[in-house]
């Protein structure tokens, strides 16, 4: 049965409680397809899974879409208990960066470029989350979607410099019939926006067989 987790001192304790390998999930809600087959090949690795939703306001520039980010709170709880995870934690912004908080995790060339340049704050927070949910779930396998390229490149950097004992586990993009890649973002757009998205997958399979 999924056990969910609020606290930092109830996630340590259930963490105790596990045996064996754990696998990782970190998310930020609103699931999809893309999510579900991360979660699945966790459960297929591991003996436990532990998945995480919170949406980060760090990874977040004043101006970006924190606030209106997709919540589904619920309907992402009955999913993962129906994938079969042991434990969701899911905390307030205030349990991760308690007042006072000012320890930041910053890497260098790999968060730079591409979509690093235009949001020169945004790998900072992805690696500064992503370290504390190590820290704290201690995982033998971490799972992240090949859609988010440079974020997967980024923390495979950060675990390797900072030592972190896992290994991380990149799952395929998923993507909807028309090749658009699932994202829970795709709800933002309008239906000649999406419709003219699947595009971009056409476009990148041409330039590959060319
Ligand atoms: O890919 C995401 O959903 C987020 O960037 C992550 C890895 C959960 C960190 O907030």
């Amino acid at each position: 049965m999924l056990e969910q987790i609020e606290t930092i001192a109830a996630l340590r304790e259930a963490r105790r409680q596990l045996k064996g390998s754990v696998g990782l999930v970190p998310t930020m809600g609103a699931l999809h397809e893309g999510h579900h087959s991360l979660v699945a090949a966790a459960r297929a690795e591991n003996d436990a899974v532990i998945a995480t939703i919170f949406v980060n306001p760090t990874q977040f520039a004043p101006g970006e879409d924190y606030a209106s980010y997709p919540r589904n709170l619920q309907h992402d709880l009955e999913a993962l208990e129906a994938a079969g995870v042991d434990i969701v934690f899911t905390p307030t912004p205030g349990v991760i960066y308690p007042p006072g908080f000012q320890t930041y995790i910053e890497l260098e060339i790999v968060a730079t470029g591409l979509e690093g340049s235009h949001r020169p704050e945004h790998f900072r927070g992805v690696a500064t989350v992503v370290a504390k949910l190590f820290n704290l779930t201690q995982p033998s396998r971490a799972y992240f979607g090949q859609k988010d390229a440079q974020q997967v490149v980024v923390i495979r950097r950060m675990a390797r410099d900072l030592d972190f004992p896992l290994e991380i586990v990149v799952c395929p993009t998923r993507r909807e019939a028309d090749g658009l890649a699932m994202s829970s973002r795709n709800v933002y757009l309008e239906a000649e926006q999406r419709a003219a998205a699947s595009v971009i997958f056409r476009a990148l399979q041409e330039t590959a067989a060319a």
